[in-house]
């Protein structure tokens, strides 16, 4: 598949990979349409793309508000037509440790993270199931694979996306509508700004560039780099002592990651 007159909804697309993904393809001549809740960062994108010769439309929206988003996607379809490919994207995370349990921080990234997800999936996917094609991909994480000490929270969230997409991929295989969850490790924008220790650490471009050439063939999950993605998997079965010892919690309870 190639992008080219493809119509793609990115959510999430005012910083990090979400906006390098938005650059990417739009250079590959798809219509791109973008959202997330800074408007200013929005319509930078949009100056960059245009000016480029990219095709590009706007409409801010928060992805935990429910009908805000469904509203978002609308306009974005009205004016650059179907969406054949949907990357929902956007996220956020912050430590939240067992000392001090904080609830509503947890709901938050879980209204983000993952019913954002969903809402978004909502937005277009009877419209795909209707033409019969569609490409509907969610931005999970590594993370997804372990729950970690000070981001239990945050690896909750990208699990419960995983086996979301997960169930929808199996349930949407006979509509010809593909789902694929993409796991990046590292990737050097705000959410992980805090981080102490991140190997592999690649660049938003880079990480679209991958993400991108692995969508092509419409995989129902890529994770990505491959060395981190197999530690992910065997850190699944590491002894609760050895992760305890490797992976510091030093932030403060509560304390934004982006
Ligand atoms: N960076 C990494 O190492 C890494 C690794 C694995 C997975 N990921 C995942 O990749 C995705 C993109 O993250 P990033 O690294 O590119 O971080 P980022 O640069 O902080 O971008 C996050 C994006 O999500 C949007 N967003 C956050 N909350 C939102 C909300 N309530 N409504 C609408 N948009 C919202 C932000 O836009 P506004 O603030 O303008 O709304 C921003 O465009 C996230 O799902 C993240 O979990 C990142």
């Amino acid at each position: 598949m190639t992008f080219t007159g493809r119509t793609t909804v990115i959510t999430g697309a005012s910083s990090g990979i979400g906006r390098a993904l938005a650059v990417a393809l739009a250079a590959r001549g798809a219509r791109v349409g973008v959202t997330a809740r800074r408007a200013d960062r929005l319509a930078d994108l949009a100056r960059e793309i245009r000016a480029t010769g990219g095709t590009v439309e706007t409409a801010p929206a928060d992805v935990a508000d429910r009908p805000a988003l469904l509203a978002a996607v609308r306009t974005l379809e009205a004016r650059l037509g179907p969406a054949d490919l949907l990357i929902a994207n956007a996220g956020m995370s912050y430590h939240t440790g067992a000392a001090e349990m904080n609830v509503p921080r947890v709901e938050e990234i879980m209204r983000v993270n993952f019913l954002g997800v969903v809402y978004a999936v909502e937005a277009v996917l009877p419209g795909m199931i209707e033409r019969g094609h569609g490409h509907v991909v969610g931005m999970s994480s590594l993370a997804a694979f372990k729950g970690f000490p000070g981001a239990a929270a945050y690896c909750a969230s990208k699990a419960a996306l995983n086996a979301y997409l997960e169930g929808l991929r199996i349930e949407l295989r006979s509509k010809g509508v593909a789902v694929t969850t993409v796991c990046p490790g590292f990737v050097n924008t705000p959410i992980v700004a805090n981080n102490p220790a991140m190997p592999f650490l690649m660049e938003p471009d880079e990480a679209a560039r991958r993400i991108l050439r692995a969508l092509r063939r419409r995989p129902g999950v890529f994770s990505f780099p491959w060395p981190l993605a197999v530690l992910m998997k065997l850190a699944k079965w590491a002894p609760d002592w050895l992760v305890a010892k490797k992976v510091p919690t030093k932030r403060g309870e509560g304390e934004k990651k982006n």
